[in-house]
């Protein structure tokens, strides 16, 4: 199919649509037709006005990423500008008509035409920031010109769209169109088709009252920012050069700044995630396919049950909630009835859609009465007993062609499954806390688990717009597996003698949303001790840092305690480092003759980083995680893992493999903590000797 499809009417309006599906981004040949199509229009008497639109769901999702990595990626940095310089200098009216999303490099397009006219509910934004750079072909100067300087920062700094509406109330676009896009367009292009001069943003003044002194403390309110996005700094300098160095010499520096940012360490990181989210969860199409899964019963009416149901009726499904005890399910039904009352009172929803998903929730009290559900979702304690139980029951009460799924964390999917008739319509969907905000979902894949359901659970977890990442069975499953290894190094280097603040100040520093002993704190430090306590009885020669259970002996479990590693205060935000826990730690060395010795920021983070790096080879290698990158989008959306260095297995292939490997001797040589965890996953060394990516892992298991 041509990428620039061509329509002529005979009223003189000639449509342009982008053809390069899905999407419509504007790849290097996408441009290139682009361009020569606007040349034929404007060389065309018969032409008087002209409409560019997207054929299918979008105007256009910019620029190609997938480009971005080739060598030539920014050879050609006049291409996009071009076609912008092209049709400012054409005769006749250029429309841009936009449905779906215009985002990027189809937003600049967009703003480089003479109209914009859009769908009420149409996307339109400049998101490069949240993918680790900046706008490059114009948005930073034409967007001031077309909104005003603050509005346009906000919209850059946030990468947050915009819809047609708010847009054409920010000035962004000209007119909304209600019905068919192409129609409507057609129409303000016939009205405009003699208007001139034709109006051009690049024309427009940036009225400022004080536009230097404005940019100048926005400048300082970054810098001062330790959370603020790689490439916000960028952004307010090429904001700075539209006011005050004119259009031209602002796009020059825009062109700069947007390179240097698209080609940096962070930006190639954002980019690997944005890719790996994209392929998680693929999986082959089965011979069998199920009906959508329209109804669900959620069993247990706690934080986890409350969350997943919220999820499921976010994702358009009548939702049972099953509790045995009066008060708590009264309790977990007003939970939920609260939380879209909130969401309405916040205006996130009308009162309309609240009531319409409130309809289609209802809190039960036995399993019977919701024998005719698609799906059953089991969410009550950690306990392998309570859940075989509540399994069976399922099996017993629930349609036989209904799926049952358990929320354990960590416990066997297949003994549940093979407590049950169906074992293949079982397998684990393990949400993250709080469910109804977390985005991912390790559906895990027992061994019985029949491809159909597997999918239809996939395709669910992305009706809830969440991320599906396919696990096997193993205790903890890819995640909880790979952070009790990080866990157990940092609480390694405590026995060394090392102080909770300073392991967390190290890996905090590096990127991690929250070192390790804080989040223990914010979690609870009685969920993994009970998690260890269960591994000394399964595996009672093993090497465990045995410090935490120290802590949890004396009931300092962290926030809801009110102290653990550190010692929370009431309204206070920052927790203050525990003196009590720091002695802890030292008489916890002293009685087990641990040396003391000062442990470097930088081991800090290698030690446990590397731990990840480690546990993940070996998830991998075992076939637990089907990909690398499904590992990196768990660790980037669920824990915490800086998205800057695009997970532990993308920055292990950054660091280098062979670095790596080289690294995780030396500690097996130092023989501090389980120097036994060192022997590097063969796996990884196999990679690391053929000097491959893990991306071949399959070849090398
Ligand atoms: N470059 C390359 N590929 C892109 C892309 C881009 N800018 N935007 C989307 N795609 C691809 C996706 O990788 C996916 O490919 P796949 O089917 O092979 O996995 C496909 O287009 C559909 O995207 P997906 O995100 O699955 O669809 P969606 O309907 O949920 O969302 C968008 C569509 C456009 C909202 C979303 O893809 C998006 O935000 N894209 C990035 C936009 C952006 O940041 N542009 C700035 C670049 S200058």
């Amino acid at each position: 199919m041509e990428l620039v499809q061509r329509t002529d009417r005979h009223d003189g309006v000639a449509v342009l649509k982008l053809s390069n599906a899905p999407v419509n981004c504007l790849s290097k040949e996408t441009r290139r037709r682009l361009a020569d199509a606007l040349q034929a229009v404007e060389l065309d008497s018969t032409v008087t006005a002209v409409v560019l639109m997207g054929n299918g769901k979008a105007f256009s999702a910019g620029a190609d990423l997938k480009e971005f990595d080739r060598p030539d990626a920014f050879m050609d940095r006049d291409l996009q500008h071009l076609i912008l310089a092209q049709i400012e200098s054409m005769t006749k009216p250029v429309v841009a008509a936009i449905h779906g999303v215009a985002l990027g490099g189809g937003c600049e397009l967009a703003l480089g035409c003479h109209y914009r006219v859009a769908n009420p509910d149409a996307k339109i934004g400049l998101p490069e920031i949240t993918l680790g750079f900046m706008p490059g072909a114009g948005g930073t100067q034409r967007l001031p010109r077309a909104i005003g300087l603050e509005p346009a920062l906000n919209l850059i700094l946030k990468g947050n769209p915009v819809s047609g509406d708010e847009g054409l109330r920010l000035g962004l676009v000209d007119a909304v169109i209600h019905e068919d896009i192409e129609q409507g367009a057609i129409a303000f292009a016939l009205r405009v088709a003699t208007s001139r001069p034709l109006p051009l943003l690049r024309d427009k003044p940036i009225v400022h009252p004080n536009a230097v002194g404005f940019l100048d403390f926005v400048r300082r309110t970054v810098k001062a920012d330790p959370h603020a996005p790689p490439g916000a700094l960028s952004v307010v300098e090429a904001l700075a050069a539209a006011a005050t160095l004119g259009f031209d010499k602002g796009l020059e520096i825009e062109f700069d700044l947007f390179r240097r940012l698209a080609e940096s360490a962070e930006a190639k990181a954002f980019r690997h995630v944005f890719f790996a989210t994209r392929a998680a969860g693929r999986v082959p199409k089965p011979a069998r396919r199920m009906p959508a899964l329209a109804t669900a019963l959620v069993v247990g009416g706690g934080a986890m049950g409350r969350g997943i149901a919220v999820s499921l009726l976010e994702a358009g499904l009548t939702v049972s909630l099953l509790e045995s005890d009066g008060g708590a399910r009264e309790a977990a039904a007003n939970w939920i009835r609260d939380h879209y009352r909130r969401q309405m009172e916040q205006r996130r929803l009308s009162p309309e859609r609240m009531e319409q998903t409130l309809s289609r929730f209802a809190s039960v009290q036995r399993y019977e009465e919701a024998r005719d559900v698609d799906l059953a979702i089991e969410a009550v304690f950690e306990d392998m007993g309570v859940k075989l139980d509540v399994m069976r029951a399922l099996d017993r009460a629930i349609r036989p062609e209904a799926i049952l799924a358990t929320n354990t964390s960590s416990l066997d999917v297949n003994e549940l499954a093979a407590a049950t008739g169906r074992p293949q319509q079982v397998l684990g969907l393990h949400f993250f806390n709080p469910a109804q905000v977390m985005k991912p979902v390790e559906v895990i894949r027992a061994d019985k688990t029949a491809p159909e359901v597997l999918e239809a659970a996939i395709e669910l977890v992305r009706r809830m717009r969440k991320i599906a990442v396919i696990s096997g069975v193993c205790d903890g499953f890819i995640g909880n597996r790979m952070m009790t290894q990080y866990l157990n190094q940092a609480m390694f280097i405590l026995e060394e003698g090392t102080m909770p603040w300073v392991v967390d100040d190290a890996l905090e520093k590096w990127g991690m949303t929250m070192g390790p002993f804080r989040m223990l704190d914010l979690v609870g430090n009685e969920v993994p001790w009970a998690a260890r306590k269960r591994k000394y009885l399964a595996h009672p020669h093993g090497v465990y840092p045995r410090v935490a259970d120290e802590l949890c002996e004396r009931g300092w479990y962290g926030q809801k305690t009110g102290r653990g590693w550190y010692v929370h205060e009431q309204g206070k935000r920052r927790p203050k480092p525990n003196p009590d826990a720091a002695a802890l730690i030292e008489s916890h060395a002293l009685k087990h003759g641990i040396p003391k010795r000062e442990v470097a920021p930088n081991e800090i983070v290698e030690r446990c980083i590397y731990a990840l790096v480690n546990e993940g080879s070996a998830v991998l290698g075992e076939g637990i995680a089907e990909k690398a990158s499904d590992i990196d989008v768990l660790l980037t959306s669920g824990y915490g893992f800086p998205r800057t260095r695009g997970g532990p297995m993308f920055h292990a292939e950054t660091v280098g493999l062979t670095n790596v490997l080289r690294r995780m001797r030396r500690f097996a040589a130092t023989g501090h903590g389980d120097k036994d965890f060192w022997n590097p996953h063969p796996l990884l060394v196999r990679l690391a000797n053929g000097a491959k990516p893990y991306a071949e892992a399959g070849e090398c298991r």
